[in-house]
C-alpha cells in the first residue's frame, strides 16, 4: 500500500477515487487543484485532506503523485514531483512534446523515481487475451491492420472541453494513445508513421454542463487518417476523428497470414476477442468475463458510437501494477520509456500531417511483458 497525492480532481478523477475499490495497494490522502474549490469538493467527497499543489508536493507522507491534469499540464506538474522526490504516476498522454517527455523521462531514471503513464488499458482482459492468441500464432505473422476511433467531439459530455481543442489537443493527443499503446503492446515498438489531418469547423459549441451553448474556438486538426509500419513488418491504417457522428466499424482489426483478430475496444479493459481463420467463415468469439480485469463493471451506456453499454473500466491498475513494481524493485509496464514511445508516434504524425511526408522514429522501447492473472490475483481486492 502506497500513500498517494492527486493533482488535478476534474471529470477523470472519479473513475480512479474508484480504483481504490478494486485494487489492495492504493490509497489517496490527499488532493490539489488550481482550482480550489473542485479540489475541496473532492476532498470532502472521498474523505480525504485538501492540499494547494505546493502543500502537496511538500507532504513527506505522500509517496506517488497521480497527475490527472490536463495534457497541457501533465509536463510541469510531473516535473515538480520528481524534483520533490515523489514517484509519478500521470494520465496520457506523457506530455504533449516529445521533448518535453523525454525531459522526464531522463529526470525520472537521474533522481531513480518511478515515472508511469496511462494509458493501462492494454493490461486489461481484451489486451491480454489478444496477445497470447497474437504470440501463440493462432493468425499467423500480423501483416496488416486498421483502426478507427470516431465520435462527434468531447463537447458532448465534458462540461471543460477547451484544452481539446487547443494548442496541445486533438484527437490523436487524446485517443491515439489507447490505440498506440495497444498496438506496441501487441506487435512491438513501430518504425515510422505518414498521414493527413484536417481541421472541419473553427468552433465548437459546449452541449452539457453550466456553460452549455458556449462557443469555444477550435485550433487544432480533429480528425486525422494516418498509417504506421512496425518494426515487425506490420502496416497499420487509421483514422482518429472528433468530427464522426456514427459509424459500424470495429475498434480494432488485424489480419495474418492464417486469419484475423478483433481486438476489443484499446480504450477499455474487456472482450471479447473474435478470431476467424477462413475466408468468409465464422468468428469465433473468446470471452474474457472469467479474468480478474475483463469482467464487466460498467453496466451505463456513454453514448458514444462504438462503445457498448456493458463494459470493464478498471483504469488505475496500472498505477497499482507501478506499486506492486516499485516493491519488489521490477520495471513497471506502463513505463517512461513506453509512454514516450507513444508520444513519438504522436508527435510525428502529427508533423507527418503537416508536411505530407512519411518521419522515422526517434524512439523505440520493450515490448511490455504480458500481465498474468496470478500477478494480478496478488493486487487485486
Ligand atoms: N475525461 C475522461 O473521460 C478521460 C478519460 C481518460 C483519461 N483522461 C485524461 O485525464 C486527464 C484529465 O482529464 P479530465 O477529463 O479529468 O480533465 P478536466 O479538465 O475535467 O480536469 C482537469 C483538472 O486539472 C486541473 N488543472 C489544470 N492544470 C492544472 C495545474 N497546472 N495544476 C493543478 N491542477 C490543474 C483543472 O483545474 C481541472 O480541475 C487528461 O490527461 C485526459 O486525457 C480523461
Amino acid at each position: 500500500m502506497k500513500k498517494i497525492g492527486v493533482i488535478g480532481c476534474g471529470n477523470i478523477a472519479e473513475t480512479y477515487f474508484r480504483s481504490q475499490e478494486y485494487f489492495n495497494n492504493i490509497n489517496f490522502i490527499c488532493c490539489a487543484d488550481i482550482n480550489e474549490s473542485v479540489a475541496k469538493k473532492c476532498a470532502d467527497q472521498y474523505s480525504i485532506k485538501y492540499q494547494t499543489v505546493e502543500e502537496l508536493l511538500n507532504n513527506d507522507e505522500v509517496e506517488i503523485v497521480l497527475n490527472i491534469t490536463i495534457p497541457q499540464a501533465h509536463y510541469n506538474v510531473t516535473k515538480k514531483t520528481l524534483l520533490s522526490g515523489k514517484h509519478s504516476y500521470c494520465e496520457k498522454p506523457l506530455s504533449i512534446t516529445f521533448d518535453q517527455g523525454k525531459e522526464l523521462v531522463d529526470l525520472a531514471k537521474k533522481n531513480k523515481l518511478y515515472l508511469g503513464n496511462a494509458p493501462d488499458t492494454f493490461l486489461g482482459g481484451g489486451g491480454q487475451l489478444s496477445r497470447k492468441f497474437i504470440d501463440e500464432g493462432k493468425i499467423g505473422n500480423v501483416i496488416l491492420g486498421q483502426f478507427i476511433f470516431g465520435f462527434p467531439g468531447v463537447e458532448t459530455f465534458h462540461h471543460n472541453p477547451d484544452s481539446w481543442y487547443q494548442e496541445g489537443g486533438g484527437p490523436v493527443r487524446d485517443m491515439g494513445p489507447y490505440f498506440f499503446t495497444m498496438l506496441v503492446h501487441l506487435l512491438g515498438p513501430a518504425k515510422n508513421v505518414r498521414g493527413r489531418g484536417i481541421k472541419i469547423k473553427d468552433h465548437r459549441v459546449i452541449e452539457k454542463g453550466p456553460r452549455k451553448n458556449e462557443k469555444i474556438n477550435v485550433e487544432t486538426p480533429t480528425s486525422y487518417m494516418a498509417s504506421l509500419e512496425f518494426h515487425n513488418g506490420t502496416i497499420i491504417q487509421f483514422l482518429l476523428s472528433f468530427d464522426i457522428i456514427n459509424h459500424q466499424q470495429n475498434h480494432m482489426e488485424l489480419y495474418g497470414t492464417k486469419g484475423s483478430i478483433i481486438v476489443p475496444d484499446p480504450n477499455m479493459f474487456g472482450g471479447p476477442v473474435m478470431i476467424s481463420n477462413d475466408q468468409g467463415g465464422l468468428w469465433k468469439e473468446y470471452s474474457t468475463e472469467e479474468m480478474f480485469i475483463g469482467k464487466t463493471n460498467i453496466f451505463n451506456h456513454s453514448g458514444r458510437s462504438n462503445e457498448a453499454s456493458k463494459q470493464s473500466n478498471y483504469r488505475g491498475v496500472g498505477l497499482s501494477e507501478m506499486i506492486k513494481a516499485i516493491e519488489n524493485k521490477k520495471i513497471n509496464r506502463c513505463n517512461g520509456e513506453l509512454a514516450l514511445h507513444v508520444l513519438d508516434i504522436i508527435e510525428s504524425i502529427i508533423n507527418a500531417s503537416k508536411n505530407a511526408n512519411q518521419i522515422d522514429l526517434r524512439t523505440t522501447c520493450l515490448k511490455p511483458i504480458p500481465l498474468t492473472e496470478e500477478e494480478i490475483s496478488l493486487i487485486i481486492k
